[in-house]
């Protein structure tokens, strides 16, 4: 499975993929990564792997690049390394209806919460000051909508009566490392479908 990801930051889940995919513990190949953010630590896990990497950084010459011009680039990237699926893996802008519609393979994200509760940000902060009693992580579609596709996958833990928002952040990426690459790897197997009719190919991972 031809993989493509897009990273905003420290690129954690990003290496679970590249460390699985060198050990030939996932049927995939990392065809390119694309940052939105120059500082991202992602970007240098890329480069130590020898992944392609496309920084199209949010501020270029003090200025921001407006949402519609990282989208003509990355999609321009995309269409080159022609994935079969692309994976939103901590990143932090939001995309158009138009982008996501006509990327050229589906696309997933990978969220710090029980969908459907906790779209966006601080989700840590927010289940706690709620008195949840369960946390964790989503894997869904992409839609135009802000963490509101199908959801795919998820993984969840109980919330300790002692917990920080820096604690439950820490318990909760060990999950998505865990879930992240077990959610590929269903889909690779087509154990596991998309529910869109852009469904992924596996052509490459016979
Ligand atoms: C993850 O917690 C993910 O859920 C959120 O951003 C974080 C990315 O971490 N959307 P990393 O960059 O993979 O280390």
């Amino acid at each position: 499975l031809r993989i493509a990801v897009l990273v905003s930051g420290s690129g954690s889940n990003l290496q679970v993929l590249i460390d699985a995919m060198q050990a030939g513990a996932l049927p995939i190949e990392i065809v390119g990564v694309i940052s939105n953010r120059d500082d991202a630590y992602a970007v240098t896990r890329a480069n130590d792997a020898n992944i392609p990497v496309a920084v199209l950084s949010h501020v270029a010459n003090g200025k921001r690049m407006g949402i519609k011009t990282f989208e003509t680039h990355a999609n321009a990237q995309l269409v080159e390394w022609q994935p079969d699926l692309i994976v939103l893996a901590g990143f932090m802008r939001v995309l158009s209806g138009p982008f996501i519609d006509n990327a050229p393979a589906p696309m997933i994200n990978l969220h710090p919460s029980l969908l459907p509760v906790y779209k966006g940000l601080d989700t840590h902060q927010r289940a706690i000051q709620a008195g949840e009693r369960h946390h964790g992580c989503s894997i869904h579609v992409v839609t135009a909508e802000l963490d509101a596709g199908t959801v795919l996958t998820q993984a969840l833990l109980e919330i300790n009566q002692t917990e920080t928002a820096d604690s439950l952040q820490a318990r909760v990426q060990k999950l998505e490392h865990k879930l992240l690459p077990w959610t590929i790897l269903l889909l690779a197997n087509k154990a596991l479908s998309l529910g869109t009719n852009n469904e992924v190919s596996n052509e490459t991972c016979n």
